[in-house]
């Protein structure tokens, strides 16, 4: 009753907020294969090595399967962009620079950020088989996509997993003027039972950055918290945010513990650019800088819940489905748990065929097939 039935019963059974969020009924679909065919083709032709082009096409397609729009697709002209320019490398691979039984320190050799990311997220798993816990901290990586592609990794193997990285300096912390912190995503996946799964997937910022310039596209004033002007003041107007301004921290104001938001974001900082010496905060290049080398720093934990008390993912659905079932406060928005919209998101793609995608994006897809040569996607209509 609880767990995954229970979710994808509520798929059937309700007309989903979050599915209007994320798609709309007549949107041509395109199946994860093609989606992945495609990203793959698109970066293996200005260059990258097959193997490094696999790895960032299955952090894509992931994203968008899951309904992380913003860290799809969307984004996959940014990383062929750093690769025609040489500004990221696909010539080298990710090298262990020191190693304990539970710990590595990685040089991601900046290659693309997903070759990172797999790569020190299979020592920690490996690490965690042996000694109970694995804890790799890399410098030198690349934009790595959702923070929950690699935690989720060792959820699979019935581990937690936990996966942190820096981002370019987008948020202003409480009483400050200007963005020092990145929007350095948070994930931890945990094992339930019988597939089962929190997976918190969440960047530290109140809303993500493409929120706030699609509402200043669209002429719309953004809500509070979302972000200040350049003298650190919240502000309603998109246009503000985006000229001097910058993005507030998990939770707004002071009065709404804003500050909290900056302490999980320098909890990222700390595990991620302090421990393995990358750039950190203010020193990382400016978002859509394609000039300078990146040198992100990331981290990767993985923990075997049997070191332990014994029965850890029964404790896990135990608490999942007390969340699920408790009587919403408004009656057509079911409780869920973390991980639960995202399950919803790929229910509705496999119900439909294939991830479904905004006429804008399909175009975006078909004008960098044709700039890069590369086959265009394949699109169907939806089921
Ligand atoms: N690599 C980067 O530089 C970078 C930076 C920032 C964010 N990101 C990624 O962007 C993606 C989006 O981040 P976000 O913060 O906008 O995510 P979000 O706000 O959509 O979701 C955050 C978390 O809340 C959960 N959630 C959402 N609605 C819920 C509800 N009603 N009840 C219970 N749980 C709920 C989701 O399952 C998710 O775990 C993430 O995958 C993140 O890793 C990446």
């Amino acid at each position: 009753m609880h767990s995954l039935r229970h979710i994808l019963k509520l798929s059937k059974r309700q007309s989903n907020p979050l599915l209007r969020y994320y798609s709309s009924e007549n949107w041509d679909v395109v199946s994860n294969a093609e989606v992945k065919r495609f990203a793959r083709d698109c970066m293996t032709s200005v260059g990258t090595k097959p193997e490094h082009a696999d790895s960032l096409a299955e952090v894509l397609v992931q994203a968008d399967y899951r309904g992380h729009y913003s860290h799809g697709l969307n984004r996959l002209d940014m990383y062929v962009q750093d690769i025609r320019t040489g500004i990221t490398v696909s010539n080298k691979e990710p090298a262990v620079l020191k190693e304990t039984p539970a710990t590595a320190f990685v040089d991601g050799q900046n290659v693309l950020g997903p070759v990172v990311g797999d790569f020190c997220m299979n020592i920690a798993i490996t690490k965690a088989k042996q000694s109970g816990v694995g804890w790799v901290v890399a410098k030198g990586s690349n934009h790595y996509g959702i923070a929950g592609h690699y935690a989720i990794k060792a959820s699979d193997e019935g581990l937690l997993g936990m996966s942190f990285t820096n981002t370019s300096p987008l948020v202003v912390p409480t009483r400050a003027k200007k963005a020092i912190l990145g929007t350095n995503p948070i994930s931890l996946a945990a094992p339930g039972n019988h597939g089962d799964s929190f997976v918190l997937d969440m960047a530290t910022s109140t809303a993500a950055l493409g929120k706030i310039e699609l509402h200043e596209r669209k002429q719309l004033p953004i809500p509070n918290s979302w972000g200040v002007d350049a003298h650190g003041k919240m502000t309603n107007n998109p246009t503000d945010v985006l000229n001097g301004g910058g993005q507030m921290p998990l939770g707004g104001a002071e009065e709404t513990s804003g500050y909290k938001g900056s302490g999980l974001g320098f909890l990222v900082e700390i595990f991620c650019g302090i421990l393995s010496g990358s750039t950190y905060g203010p020193n990382i290049r400016r978002w859509k800088n394609t000039t300078t080398v990146a040198n992100l720093g990331q981290c990767f934990i993985a923990v075997d819940p049997n070191s332990f008390m014994p029965g850890f993912e029964g404790r896990m659905s135990d608490l999942m489905g007390i969340c699920r079932n408790q009587e919403p406060a408004e009656k057509d928005k079911d409780v869920l748990v973390a991980g639960d919209p995202e399950r919803i998101h790929m229910k509705m793609c496999d119900d439909r065929g294939g991830i479904p995608y905004h006429p804008n994006q399909i175009q975006y897809a078909t004008d960098l097939s044709e700039k890069l040569n590369v086959r265009p996607m394949a699109t169907q209509t939806p089921k």
